[in-house]
């Protein structure tokens, strides 16, 4: 089940890159360190800090990032327990600074198998960020890019004319979502793992040998230095600067 649409993106936000990271490699930089795989997720907290910070004034509207996927509930439960205790620490924490830099957050995914309070949680926060028009921070918990398709195809059955723009409003939970530019991974790993399949079709890809709890504004300033050198052409002859036209 998607989460609750939210309000439209301001054109502002819109204008600018929409970028997805998937966050790999906290538990190898942990143990390469002779830390607990815990400490690997609190130093991804940390990154999480720096990138949200260094995103607005790299050209960054939409930032979408992978935290927990539904297929990480396999993992022990001690590290499922640990990842979400970051998430409510995360979102009780957080907000302060997340109003005072103008940042709108979002979460996708499901919410009804969080542990108790923090779906509400998530309502708080994503309340009292609404009018951030800074950056929009899309969190990715208990997240399928696959079942959010199905959830999507499921609510627009019945319906007499469908469009893609609906169709994209119901897989994304948001109305009228930039598509994804660049996907970012890190730790050396090159596979999408199930994440924003959708609104991902035309995004770059860059990845990088850096672990997730290393990753710094200068990283993503590299990230975004080789998207901006690449040729989008959405599947024309020529390079496109802007969204791809739409279909007939
Ligand atoms: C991948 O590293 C990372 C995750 C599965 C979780 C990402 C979570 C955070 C950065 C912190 C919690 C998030 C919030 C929003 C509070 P891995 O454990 O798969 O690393 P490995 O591949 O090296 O084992």
């Amino acid at each position: 089940m998607q989460s609750n649409f939210s309000t439209r993106l301001s054109e502002r936000l819109r204008e600018k890159l929409h970028v997805g990271i998937i966050m790999d490699g906290n538990g190898r930089w942990a143990t390469r360190r002779g830390l607990s795989r815990l400490r690997g997720h609190e130093a991804g907290v940390e990154a999480i800090r720096r990138i949200v910070e260094a995103a607005p004034d790299q050209g960054i509207g939409t930032l979408t990032l992978y935290a927990f996927s539904t297929d990480n509930w396999r993992r022990p439960r001690t590290e499922v327990s640990a990842l979400m205790g970051l998430l409510r620490f995360y979102l009780a924490n957080e907000v302060q600074s997340l109003v005072r830099n103008g940042v709108r957050l979002h979460v996708i995914g499901r919410r009804d198998r969080l542990p108790d309070g923090i779906a509400d949680a998530i309502s708080r926060a994503e309340a009292a960020t609404a009018a951030g028009e800074t950056l929009h921070l899309r969190i990715a918990v208990d997240y399928s890019a696959r079942d959010a398709i199905l959830n999507a195809a499921v609510k627009l059955a019945g319906i007499a004319a469908p469009s893609r723009e609906l169709f994209s409003d119901l897989v994304t939970g948001e109305r009228g979502l930039r598509d994804v530019d660049l996907i970012i991974r890190t730790s050396g790993e090159k596979r999408l793992s199930d994440f924003l399949l959708w609104e991902g079709a035309y995004a770059e890809l860059h990845f990088t040998e850096r672990m997730w709890p290393e990753f710094d504004a200068a990283d993503l300033t590299e990230a975004l230095a080789s998207f901006h050198r690449r040729e989008r052409r959405f599947g024309g002859l020529q390079a496109l600067s802007l969204e791809p036209a739409p279909s007939l």
